[in-house]
């Protein structure tokens, strides 16, 4: 059964074809419309979110499906101790399909072993987020027209966050990447990540702290959270959490053509005022998401033979 864990179990062939799929969504929804009639996708989320549960489940309204949900972990037998892998064989019998958000790094692996149909891992831990990368991607294509000879710098909590993991990942394949990794100290990209992705395929990168430095050679710029939650300790949150603020006047200089992403939710990175810049993409990375999602689901069912 075909599963979805990290972005590296889709070739970049696959990534070309969803992205060409949720092209063909976007231009034709209605070609859509009952791709998935009577199919059913269940969101298990043991961590909060808004985008992304609401953009699966969203994603199997348009394809014409249903969408069984369990939203919170404390209403659910988790609560009284099951765990993930008799959760994931229970609600196989439930749906088609399963995506699955956890706070431990693995979770949705263990689910995928268990579970008789697909799974889309929808975050697990400071880990990755395919799916997230998969709305960057669309996103990136569209505005820069190209997935090859960008340089791109993630800035922020580049420890934690799973949304940097995945999209360092995914962009690695391509050719002419360069990265620029903005963070404090503290929030350095984790070096698993920069052994095992970054220098096998040989990506040029340099760590800096200091985001204004950087600006102008960047053709993306992807703004992140510090990730609270995965924190050990609240003065160490305090003390960096409003290290980098994007603001206007950081914006002027920046090149014309540079684009800011940010995978949502903001809380201080991105100063409100920044949102009426043509530049700033983070709305359409949402809408983008759900497009990606809906190509995935598609996808999934297809190689398990349910559609
Ligand atoms: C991200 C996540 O959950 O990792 N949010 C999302 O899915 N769009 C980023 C974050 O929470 O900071």
């Amino acid at each position: 059964m075909r599963s979805v864990i990290d972005v590296m179990d889709l070739s970049v062939k696959e990534l070309e074809e969803l992205i060409a799929t949720a092209e063909d969504i976007i231009a034709d929804p209605d070609k859509y419309a009952e791709a998935c009639h009577r199919k059913k996708l269940a969101t298990l989320f043991f961590e909060p979110s808004t985008r992304t549960r609401m953009s699966f489940e969203a994603a199997m309204y348009e394809l014409g499906g249903h969408v069984i949900s369990m939203s919170e972990a404390s209403s659910s037998s988790a609560a009284k101790g099951e765990s993930v892998a008799d959760t994931a064989k229970t609600v196989s019998n439930y749906v088609d399909i399963i995506a699955m958000r956890h706070p431990k790094e693995g979770a949705a692996l263990v689910a995928a072993n268990n579970a008789s149909v697909p799974v889309i891992n929808a975050g697990d831990g400071g880990h990755c987020h395919p799916t997230q990368t998969l709305a960057d991607l669309l996103t990136i294509w569209r505005e820069k027209k190209r997935l090859s000879n960008l340089t791109i710098g993630f800035c922020g909590d580049l420890k934690f966050g799973r949304t940097v993991h995945s999209l360092a990942g995914a962009m690695a394949r391509y050719e002419g990447i360069k990265l620029v990794l903005i963070s404090p100290v503290e929030l350095k990209l984790p070096s698993y990540v920069k052994r095992n992705i970054l220098e096998p395929a040989n990506i040029p990168y340099r760590q800096t702290t200091d985001l204004e430095d950087a600006l102008g050679e960047l053709d993306i710029l992807y703004m992140t959270r510090v990730q609270r939650e995965r924190f050990f300790n609240e003065e160490d949150y305090l003390r960096l959490k409003d290290r980098y603020i994007l603001t206007e006047e950081k914006m002027k200089k920046a090149p014309e053509d540079m684009i800011v992403m940010h995978p949502l939710p903001r809380v201080n990175e991105i100063s409100v005022a920044v949102d009426k810049d043509p530049r700033a993409c983070y709305f359409k990375q949402v809408l983008n998401g759900k497009y990606m999602r809906m190509a995935l689901i598609l996808k999934l069912l297809k190689e398990a033979g349910t559609i």
